[in-house]
């Protein structure tokens, strides 16, 4: 496992953030984001989207949708919100593991809903409202691949 925390003051030091990984996170990723309402989840996938060539604009909030999938830039992105999932079940229909276990880059906000359903080998970032533009992002690869991908996101970062 490995951990950093991340401090963006700004919007376009959570770009940056993005950038970093959409470098280091390989094929495959679940990034599960924690954080209360407008913590900046959507905000974070808005920006990994961006570094991937995705049009700005194109993501937005899917809470009514649950899934939108971005498949027009160097990777696929697959965008959840499972805030108003019912349950694990419904998650089961809707054909989650799919994503999960198959090539693209996946983000889950409100993921703690669905623990149980995650694979335990994912990248977990819990992002905190610290003032009005400032945001702390602590990030946790869990397992060899994505715990190495972290360290590559903070020294991208740390450059
Ligand atoms: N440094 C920052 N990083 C990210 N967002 C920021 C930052 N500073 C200000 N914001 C603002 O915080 C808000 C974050 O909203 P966002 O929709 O991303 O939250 P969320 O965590 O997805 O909430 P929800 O649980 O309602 O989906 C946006 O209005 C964004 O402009
Ligand atoms: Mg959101």
């Amino acid at each position: 496992m490995k951990t950093f925390t991340y401090t963006a003051q700004d919007e376009v030091a959570t770009d940056r953030l993005g950038a970093a990984l959409a470098v280091a996170l390989p094929d495959s990723t679940v990034v599960a984001l924690h954080g209360t309402l407008g913590a900046g989840k959507t905000r974070l996938v808005q920006a990994v989207a961006r570094a991937e060539g995705i049009a700005d604009g194109r993501v937005v909030s899917p809470t009514f949708v649950l899934i939108q999938e971005y498949t027009e830039g160097r990777r696929p992105v697959y965008h959840f919100d499972v805030y108003r999932l019912k349950d694990v079940d419904e998650l089961e229909q809707l054909g989650a593991e799919e994503y999960f276990y198959g090539t693209g880059l996946v983000f889950v906000e409100w993921a703690e809903r669905i623990d149980e359903a995650l694979p335990p080998e994912r990248v977990d970032i819990e992002i905190e409202i610290t003032g009005e533009h400032e945001r702390s992002f602590t990030i946790t690869g869990r397992g060899n691949l994505h715990a190495r991908a972290v360290e590559k996101c903070r020294q991208y970062l740390t450059q």
